[in-house]
């Protein structure tokens, strides 16, 4: 089996952090949002793996690289705009040929792997396993209507949903999906969308079978899923110790220190995890906090938030809460008080609070 994975798009709900960063090199608890995916893929016995990538850009290809840390096999394939998600399966043709895959939508976290799904095709999924996850907001997905164990037909962001079920981003495929993705039109957004593609497999008497997420899945898509699953990552994560703490610091719960990073006089409550060579000084960093490396963080507070690299905060007076830094922001104390603070800044912001 091959793997297809997504790393395309312009994240617009994510700017001003995707001005300057593609959206799936967010760090979730400080590792590449892509990067899970490609764990995943690696975990299900998946070496040959390509991505697709905005033709504009090698930013994903340089973060990467070609699969050696994963003793995996990666290379890219171009998409020159941004066309829908069945025309990603198109230009990969070349690449799979008749072997069955998984296709990943690079910006989807799920716990538990992918590798019970690949299993489950493997043992008579017929020709198409999709993976359904039930939602508050089904309206904003592909959403299958079911009857019985069967799903019967797929819409994608449907104004009256048939079900409380969306077709989460990770699909498995045998060839016949070329035969969907060649047959359809655009929609009326201008997309090939893969929902029609699992519609015309439907509607051609293939089998289309389907496993449900029963634990978390996220698709990374807004400001509030990404602190999210850095949350949950974190509550997951088996912490190390490789940085350093003085006897002035108290560590409480699960606290990840990399390499380098040092707490001076400081309160830690994970879970947390410290990146390498930040600087923590004088301050608490509270649960759920991911900060990145090369960061300062002095005479401060922060709790439930993401802080990517380069950072400075400094003396800022009120508890930093749900935030995302994207990198080289720096926050620090202007002359008066500050009642409350809520930030979403993008990289090299700078931020003075009154
Ligand atoms: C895409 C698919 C949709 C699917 C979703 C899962 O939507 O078109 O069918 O449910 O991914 O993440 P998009 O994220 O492009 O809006």
């Amino acid at each position: 089996m091959k793997a297809l994975i997504t790393s395309g798009g312009r994240g617009t709900r994510l700017q001003p952090i995707t001005h300057t960063q593609n959206k799936h090199l967010i760090p979730i608890a400080n590792k590449a949002i892509l990067h899970y995916a490609i764990d995943a893929v690696v975990e299900a016995g998946i070496r040959d793996i390509a991505i697709v990538v905005n033709a504009d850009d090698d930013e994903v290809e340089r973060a990467i690289g070609y699969g050696e840390a994963w003793d995996a096999r990666i290379r890219y394939i171009p998409q020159e705009a941004p066309l829908g998600l069945a025309h990603v399966v198109k230009i990969a043709q070349d690449f799979i040929q008749d072997d069955p895959f998984l296709f990943y939508l690079g910006d989807n976290m799920v716990v538990g792997g992918v590798k019970r799904f690949v299993e489950r095709f493997e043992n008579g999924g017929g020709n198409c396993h999709l993976t359904l996850a039930k939602v508050k907001d089904p309206s904003r997905f592909g959403v299958p209507e079911l009857r019985g164990k069967h799903i019967v037909s797929i819409e994608e962001k449907p104004v009256h949903p048939k079900s409380d079920y969306a077709v989460a981003g990770i699909y498995i495929y045998d060839s016949s999906i070329f035969e969907a993705v060649n047959a359809i039109r655009p929609s009326a957004r201008g997309e090939l969308e893969i929902s029609d593609a699992h519609q015309y497999l439907l509607d051609n008497g293939y089998q289309v079978t389907y496993s449900e997420i029963t634990g978390w899945w996220k698709d990374t898509g807004k400001p509030s899923d990404l602190l999210e699953a850095n949350r949950l990552v974190l509550e997951n994560l088996a912490p190390y110790q490789e940085g350093s703490a003085d006897a002035q610091s108290l560590l409480a719960g699960k606290v990840t220190l990399e390499k380098g990073a040092q707490v001076i006089n400081s309160h830690i409550r994970g879970p947390v995890i410290i990146g390498k060579n930040t600087v923590i000084k004088n301050s608490y960093i509270g649960p759920y906090t991911a900060i990145y490396h090369d960061s300062l963080i002095e005479k401060s507070e922060i709790e439930f938030s993401i802080v990517m690299e380069r950072c400075r905060i400094t003396d800022v007076g009120i508890r930093i809460e749900s935030s995302i830094l994207g990198s080289g922001v720096e926050v620090v104390r202007a002359q008066d008080k500050p009642r409350t603070h809520r930030f979403i800044l993008g990289a090299q912001s700078h931020l003075e609070i009154v």
